[in-house]
């Protein structure tokens, strides 16, 4: 059952558990492959953890908790282009879930984390003829793949940066504390009324 109480008077529950556990493991398993380029039975191993994350967050996208889905932070692009307008004038609305312009970012973070995933499976089954895609990619292919891969993920390192200051950028403007929120599932109640 979705926990609904938070301890601090005035907060409001939102982000449910799984969310957070995905958040963080998803953090965790996309730098933990970065790093280990070089170290390739453990950057294949957090590869695959992170597509499995990945996957189970898109479930959760359709069958979770009310902030979780996307149906709650997937908006139409006029209210994108609208809320960016406000951003730039300073005048933007706060949201208890993902703002719109943040809910798009969430997008671009996992098909970006999925295409790195799968660029680096097709790469393994190249390089290694190893993994699910093995004898399905010519060898050939490997350098290819490899800076196909390699600009995969660092375009989503680079989407991470912008995330990050995004989060950082909005903390500080409504006053809240994005990371923590991020970390306990709780947030001041919204203005949107929830
Ligand atoms: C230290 C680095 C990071 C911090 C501090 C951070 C912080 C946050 C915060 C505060 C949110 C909630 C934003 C909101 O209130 O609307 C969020 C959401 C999200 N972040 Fe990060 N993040 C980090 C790294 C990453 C990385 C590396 C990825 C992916 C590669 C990522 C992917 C996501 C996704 C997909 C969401 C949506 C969460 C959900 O609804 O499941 N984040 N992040």
């Amino acid at each position: 059952m979705e926990r609904t109480g938070c301890d601090d008077a005035g907060a409001v529950f939102v982000w449910d558990l799984l969310v957070r556990i995905l958040h963080w493991s998803l953090a965790a398993g996309f730098f933990g492959a970065y790093l280990t380029e070089d170290w390739e039975t453990v950057h294949v191993w957090m590869g695959y953890a992170v597509l499995a994350i990945v996957g189970v967050r898109v479930v959760w996208g359709f069958i979770g908790t009310r902030h979780a889905r996307f149906a709650d932070f997937v908006y139409p692009p006029s209210v994108v282009r609208a809320y960016l307008k406000d951003v730039s004038r300073i005048r933007h609305r706060r949201y208890l879930g993902h703002n719109p312009a943040g809910g798009y970012m969430i997008l671009a973070l996992l098909a970006f984390v999925t295409l790195t995933g799968v660029t680096g499976l097709a790469l393994y089954a190249a390089e290694d003829q190893a993994g699910p895609l093995a004898g399905w990619v010519a060898t050939g292919w490997s350098e290819g793949l490899e800076e196909v891969h390699e600009f995969l993920a660092n375009f989503t390192l680079f989407l991470v940066a912008i995330h990050v200051i995004g989060v950082v950028v909005e903390s500080v403007m409504h006053k809240d504390n994005l990371v923590r929120a991020m970390w306990t599932g709780c947030k001041r109640r919204g203005d949107d009324g929830a």
